[in-house]
């Protein structure tokens, strides 16, 4: 069930049954010469959307699509949140949810430089209630896709080398795997790409010129893409179910 394409009574009778919803979070940033804007939202859109589609119980929210990624801003197309007004766009998030009735809120990322953020906006929406000596009645859980279970050791099979930590060949070849007509092709050099530390956008720009930390993207194929798709579903599925079932209504 996805939210966006159900009616509020639909949502209604969905949390008689469930008080538990998913909520893909990622980035529009730069990905590389081969690599889509959109990368580290897709990746758990899609993952998401694959797991409700055989996991009837399980309600998907809309993708926050805006993450933190001011170390890209160095090119053009990536949109980035500073932490700040991140961590409120979170509150806000969750308050609407929360307001509802739903009190387990699953986010499925896709960004590894969301995660200090939103843990930050999970202590600020605990400690709001924690100050006023109320429960929160909320259980908010961070799970990157990549860390699904299997989902690190399938990627390390299918690209023991020049993986890498951004625009990295397996989410590259998740994207490919549902949108074949936006595959891109274009010359990597060096076929591996520099690693290093992230800072700002400028200095990230003259050790990453191309964009890339580290990979070498030009590996994927939208067969990747779909073996590491139908695992991750599978574990996303099974992780929801639980977590719905932990203290009887979910
Ligand atoms: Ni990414």
């Amino acid at each position: 069930m996805i939210l966006h394409l159900s009616t509020w009574p639909e949502i209604e009778a969905q949390l008689r049954r469930s008080r538990t919803i998913v909520i893909p979070i990622g980035s529009t940033e730069q990905h590389g010469p081969t690599g889509l804007l959109g990368t580290d939202w897709l990746c758990p859109e899609i993952i998401a959307h694959r797991a409700q589609a055989s996991c009837a119980g399980i309600l998907v929210g809309p993708t926050f699509n805006i993450g933190m990624a001011q170390h890209h801003l160095g090119f053009p197309g990536t949109i980035s949140l500073r932490p700040s007004t991140m961590i409120l766009a979170l509150r806000d998030w969750v308050a609407s949810l929360s307001l509802h009735g739903f009190e387990k809120i699953y986010f499925l990322n896709g960004h590894g430089g969301n995660i200090p953020t939103i843990e930050a906006a999970f202590s600020e929406i605990y400690a709001e209630a924690s100050y006023v000596r109320h429960r929160a009645g909320l259980a908010l859980i961070l799970r990157n896709w990549w860390q699904l279970p299997g989902v690190e050791a399938l990627a390390r099979r299918q690209f023991p080398r020049g993986h890498g930590s951004h625009a990295e060949p397996s989410e590259i070849a998740v994207t490919q795997a549902v949108y074949p007509d936006s595959i891109k092709i274009a010359e990597c050099k060096p076929r591996i790409a520099p690693t290093g530390p992230i800072r700002d956008a400028v200095d990230f720009r003259a050790r990453h010129p191309d964009g890339r930390m580290g990979s070498n993207p030009l590996q994927a194929t939208a067969g990747h893409g779909e073996e590491l798709i139908a695992l991750a579903a599978e574990g996303l599925a099974a992780e929801v179910e639980r977590l719905a079932a932990a203290t009887g209504r979910g």
